[in-house]
């Protein structure tokens, strides 16, 4: 065991062990995406998914792959194209409510793979990763068969968004070094002392070590993975910004006009997975517009303002977000 692991069981108590005291949280949390953004690719029913099916044509290049497992871990191969080489899938990336994209990361290079092809379990289909068209050109007998090569520091801000706790950049990027899932404690910060003060009866001794007192220290703690104008690409289109929700919300009136008194928060609770019933949703637009301050519709106060304020809009080819940037849209008054 390396001093980091030592630091980790020191310090974090893990999901699990706030179950007995925190039974709404724990719950909601299992039910919500964030239990399940990074798994071991070998504990996955993806990979017995992989070993069933054998091979997968890509749907762009001329080109299959072959998958096999040996003790659980599933392997690619491409022998046509990379004879020789078999890569170990490592990792596997999102809870499945959209997709789920592996990758492969190589602890003696420092470098890795994030791979062609992502789980949709929508159409319970394995088929080509978002974003992938862009690599449709390979160099044959290289990383790229494979997928979009990545560097030491692409895995480390990948793994970093979809764990409670990663290594620091001063350690070798090591897969044993990372706590998978964005658990209690990477919201929470490591409450192993709380737990066992909590066992005394002294839990309110030990401080939280984040805060959500202030919307602006809220939307930046959720920011961190989620994004905001901070961390989004200048470049980006409308339609790649829609799934940066923090993004939105700094630049929505409700936010702005209501200093401290909207987070996300307001409308989700951040344990659970999303509602999706709209007559709730609603209710919480009309908590503020719908006499007092904050403007009624002229439009339709009583319609879906989700669908004319906050639309679906696809972000990549059967996925699709909610814009977050609460507004009146251009499109709409032209109507
Ligand atoms: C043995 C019972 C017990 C366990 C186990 C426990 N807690 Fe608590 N927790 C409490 C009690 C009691 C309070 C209320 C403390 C107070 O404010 O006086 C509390 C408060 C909290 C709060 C709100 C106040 C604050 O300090 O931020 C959070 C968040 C929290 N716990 C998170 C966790 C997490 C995360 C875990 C698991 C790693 C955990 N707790 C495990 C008993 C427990
Ligand atoms: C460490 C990175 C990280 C942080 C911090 C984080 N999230 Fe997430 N969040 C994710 C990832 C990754 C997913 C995608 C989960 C999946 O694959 O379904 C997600 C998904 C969600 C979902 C959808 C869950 C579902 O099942 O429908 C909500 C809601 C959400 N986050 C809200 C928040 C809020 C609110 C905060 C701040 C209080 C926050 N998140 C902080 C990484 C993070
Ligand atoms: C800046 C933080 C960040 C980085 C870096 C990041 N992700 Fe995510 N990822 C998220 C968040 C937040 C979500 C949740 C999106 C949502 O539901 O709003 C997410 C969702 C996902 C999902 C679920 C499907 C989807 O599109 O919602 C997959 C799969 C995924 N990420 C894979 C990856 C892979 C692979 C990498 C690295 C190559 C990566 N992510 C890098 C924050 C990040
Ligand atoms: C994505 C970030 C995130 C994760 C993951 C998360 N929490 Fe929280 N938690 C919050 C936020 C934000 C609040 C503040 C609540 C608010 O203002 O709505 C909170 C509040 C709490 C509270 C205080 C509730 C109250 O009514 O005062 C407890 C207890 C708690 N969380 C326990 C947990 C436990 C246990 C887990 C894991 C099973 C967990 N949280 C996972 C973000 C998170
Ligand atoms: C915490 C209070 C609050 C909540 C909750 C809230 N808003 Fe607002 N919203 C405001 C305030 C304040 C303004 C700016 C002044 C005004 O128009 O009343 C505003 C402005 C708007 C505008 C006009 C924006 C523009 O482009 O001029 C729209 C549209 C809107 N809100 C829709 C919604 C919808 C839809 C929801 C629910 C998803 C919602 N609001 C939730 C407070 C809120
Ligand atoms: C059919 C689409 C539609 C629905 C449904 C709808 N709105 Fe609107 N809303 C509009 C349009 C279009 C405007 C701009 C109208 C104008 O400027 O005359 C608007 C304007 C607004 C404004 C700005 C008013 C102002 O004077 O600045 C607010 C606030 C608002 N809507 C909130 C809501 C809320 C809350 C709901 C749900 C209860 C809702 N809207 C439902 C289309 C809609
Ligand atoms: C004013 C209300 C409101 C606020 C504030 C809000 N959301 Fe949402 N959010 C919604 C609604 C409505 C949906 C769509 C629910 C549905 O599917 O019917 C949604 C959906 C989502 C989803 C699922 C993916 C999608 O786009 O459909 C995620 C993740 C999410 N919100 C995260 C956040 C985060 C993080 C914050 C804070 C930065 C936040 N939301 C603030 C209303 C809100």
């Amino acid at each position: 065991m390396t001093a980091w692991n030592a630091f980790v069981s020191t310090n974090f108590a893990g999901d699990q062990a706030c179950a007995e005291c925190h039974e709404k949280e724990y719950q909601a949390h299992l039910r919500s995406g964030h239990s399940r953004t990074l798994t071991r690719m070998r504990e996955t029913v993806l990979a017995e998914r992989l070993a069933e099916m054998k091979s997968y044509q890509d749907p762009r290049r001329e080109q299959t792959f072959e998958f096999e497992a040996i003790e659980n871990q599933i392997f690619v191969r491409d022998p046509i194209h990379a004879p020789g080489v078999t890569v170990p899938v490592t990792w596997l990336l999102g809870s499945g409510t959209h997709a789920q994209t592996p990758i492969a990361v190589d602890e003696s290079t420092q470098s890795g793979v994030e791979l062609r092809w992502s789980f949709f379990p929508r159409s319970e289909a394995v088929g080509l990763t978002p974003d992938h068209q862009r690599y449709d050109d390979f160099e044959p007998g290289t990383i790229d068969c494979f997928g979009r090569p990545m560097d030491n520091a692409d895995i480390r801000s990948c793994l970093g968004c979809h764990s409670t706790v990663s290594p620091p950049p001063s350690l070798p990027l090591r897969n044993d070094l990372f706590v998978g899932n964005v658990g209690c404690e990477r919201c929470h910060g490591p409450r192993k002392k709380h737990v066992e003060l909590a066992h005394q009866g002294r839990a309110g001794e030990i401080k939280p070590l984040l805060r959500y007192e202030t919307a602006e220290t809220y939307i930046e703690t959720c920011a961190a993975c989620h994004r905001d104008e901070s961390s989004v690409d200048p470049n980006a289109t409308a339609n790649e910004l829609v799934r940066f929700q923090p993004y939105g919300i700094q630049r929505s009136r409700c936010y702005l006009e209501t200093p401290g008194h909207l987070t996300c928060s307001t409308c989700h609770d951040p344990h659970d997975t999303v509602s999706h019933d709209r007559a709730t949703s609603i209710e919480q637009c009309q908590q503020c517009h719908g006499g007092g301050p904050s403007a009624e519709c002229p439009q339709q106060p009583d319609g879906d303002c989700i669908d004319c304020h906050m639309p679906l809009v696809e972000w990549t080819t059967g996925i699709a977000f909610h814009d977050h940037w609460i507004r009146v849209q251009t499109a709409m008054v032209q109507e």
